[in-house]
C-alpha cells in the first residue's frame, strides 16, 4: 500500500483542467455500446474505473478507436457477445451495477467481479428489482455480493418502484427495460444521466408528473457523440481547499452542473464560500459553467434531505470544510455513505478525529464542531478515492500534514490529483 504524507502547500492560484466526469463517462461507453452506429467520445475520463468499463464493454465485442483527443466507440454489427472471461469491474460500482442491468436481457451468460472493496458490496439493491423484471442471477450470498452470474434472457415490463434513490439502480432497471420496456420511480432524484443521454439516443422515455420514468419497448438506440463535462465531484476538492487555504482564487472550467449534482455548489454556498457560477453554451444534454473561488471563511451548515442525496459523493470533502469551518455541521439523511468504496461515515470521523477535530458520528451521518485541526495525523483511505482526496484537502490546513495510507486509490476517479493540486500551488 501506498502512504503519502501531504503538507500545506500555501494558497491555490491559477486555472485546472480537471478530468471528465466521471458518471457521464461511463454512460457514455456503456450507452453507446448498445447503439446502432458509431460514436465519438470526447473529454472521456481517464481512470481505473473508466478502464474497467472500457475492458468490459471490449469483452463484449465493443471496438474502441483512439482518435486523436477523442474515443470512438464502436459497437459490434450483430449486437453483444457474450464475454469469453470473467469481466473485473475492479473498484467500480457504476460498472457493475449498470453492466447487471444491460446483460440482464442480453441472449448469455456473463460473470462479473471486481477487487476486495467492490466484493464487499451490496448488490441485492439492483439484483432484486432486476428479477422483479425476470431477470436470472447467481453468486455469493444468493447474488447479494459479487462475484455475479449474470444468466440472460428476455425480461418482462414491470413497475418498479424502488426502495432506495440510487442512480446506479435507477439505470440499472432502464437498462434491463430497453427491451421490453419499464416504468421506474425512486424516493427522491438521483443523479439523471443515464435518463438524458437516453432520451438524446431516441429512446422512448418519458418522465410523469407523479415522478414516474416510462420507458417503451425500444429495440436500439441511435449513437450519440458525448461531449464529457469537467467532473464536479473532482472540482468538490478544490472548490474546498480554495475556500479555506487564505490567499487562493482559482478558476475550475466547463464543470458539469446537472441540479442532480450541484449539491456541493449549495452547501458551500450556505457555509459562506465565495463561488461564482458562469454558466456556458453547450450543444449536449448536460448543463456547464466556469467556476471561480476565492477564499473566504466557512461557517457551519446542515446537510440533509434533497441536499444530503445531491451531494452525498462530496460529503467527505465537505466534513473536512466544516471541520475546518467555524461553529457546528450536521450532516443526516446520508446512510447510504456506509456502503460506498469504503464506510465513509466512519472513515472520515475517525480521520476527523485524528486531526484533533471532535465529531460525534451517527448512523446517518455526523456531528462536526469547527476548529483548528491538530497534526501530523495519520489517516486510512484504502480502497477509497473520495477519501485520500478529502483528506489530502484537510493536510492544506494541517502543520506537520496528513500521511494518507492508500493514497493509490484517487486513480479510481482522479489520477492527476496530487500533479494538479502541485500545480495551483506555485
Ligand atoms: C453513481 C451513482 C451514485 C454515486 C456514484 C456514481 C452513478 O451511487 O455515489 O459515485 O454514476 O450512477 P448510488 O447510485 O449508489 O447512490
Amino acid at each position: 500500500m501506498n502512504t503519502v504524507t501531504v503538507s500545506p502547500g500555501g494558497r491555490l492560484r491559477g486555472a485546472v483542467s480537471l478530468p471528465g466526469d466521471k458518471s457521464i463517462s461511463h454512460r457514455s461507453l456503456l450507452l453507446n455500446a448498445l447503439a446502432r452506429g458509431p460514436a465519438r467520445v470526447s473529454g472521456l475520463l481517464l481512470s481505473e474505473d473508466l478502464q474497467a468499463t472500457r475492458r468490459a464493454v471490449e469483452a463484449l465485442g465493443v471496438t474502441l478507436e483512439i482518435d486523436g483527443a477523442d474515443l470512438i466507440v464502436r459497437p459490434p454489427a450483430g449486437g453483444l457477445v457474450e464475454p469469453e472471461d470473467v469481466i473485473n469491474c475492479g473498484n467500480s460500482g457504476t460498472t457493475i451495477r449498470l453492466l447487471a442491468g444491460l446483460l440482464a436481457s442480453r441472449p448469455f451468460l456473463s460473470v462479473l467481479t471486481g477487487d476486495d472493496s467492490l466484493r464487499g458490496r451490496p448488490m441485492k439493491r439492483v439484483t432484486d428489482p432486476l428479477a422483479q423484471m425476470g431477470a436470472r442471477f447467481d453468486g455469493r450470498a444468493e447474488g447479494s455480493r459479487p462475484p455475479l452470474v449474470v444468466r440472460g434472457q428476455p425480461l418482462k415490463n414491470v413497475r418498479q418502484d424502488l426502495a432506495i434513490a440510487s442512480a446506479q439502480v435507477k439505470s440499472a432497471v432502464l437498462l434491463a427495460g430497453l427491451g421490453a420496456g419499464v416504468s421506474v420511480r425512486e424516493p427522491r432524484q438521483s443523479r439523471d444521466h443515464t435518463e438524458r443521454m437516453l432520451v438524446r439516443m431516441g429512446a422512448p422515455l418519458a418522465r410523469e408528473d407523479d415522478g414516474w420514468w416510462v420507458l417503451g419497448a425500444c429495440e436500439s438506440l441511435e449513437p450519440s457523440d458525448v461531449f464529457v463535462p469537467r467532473d464536479i465531484s473532482a472540482a468538490a476538492f478544490f472548490l474546498v481547499a480554495a475556500s479555506v487555504v487564505e490567499g487562493s482564487d482559482i478558476l475550475l472550467e466547463n464543470v458539469g452542473i446537472n441540479p442532480t449534482r450541484t449539491g456541493v455548489l449549495d452547501a458551500l454556498l450556505a457555509m459562506g464560500a465565495d463561488i461564482e457560477i458562469r454558466p456556458k453554451q453547450t450543444a449536449g444534454p448536460e448543463p456547464v459553467a466556469d467556476l471561480r473561488v476565492r477564499h473566504r471563511p466557512l461557517k457551519g451548515t446542515t446537510i440533509s434531505g434533497d441536499l444530503a442525496l445531491r451531494c452525498l459523493d462530496e460529503i467527505p470533502v465537505l466534513a473536512v470544510a466544516a471541520a475546518l469551518a467555524e461553529g457546528e455541521t450536521e450532516i443526516r439523511d446520508a446512510g447510504e455513505l456506509r456502503v460506498k468504496e469504503s464506510d465513509r461515515i466512519a472513515r472520515v470521523c475517525s480521520g476527523l478525529r485524528a486531526l484533533g477535530i471532535e465529531v460525534e458520528e451517527r448512523r446517518d451521518g455526523m456531528t462536526i464542531s469547527g476548529g483548528r485541526p491538530s497534526g501530523p495525523a495519520r489517516v486510512d483511505a484504502s480502497g477509497d478515492h473520495r477519501i485520500a482526496m478529502a483528506f489530502a484537502v484537510a493536510a492544506q490546513c494541517v502543520s506537520g500534514g496528513v500521511e494518507i495510507v492508500g493514497a493509490e486509490s484517487i486513480t479510481s476517479s482522479y489520477p492527476d490529483f496530487f500533479v494538479h493540486l502541485e500545480a495551483l500551488q506555485p
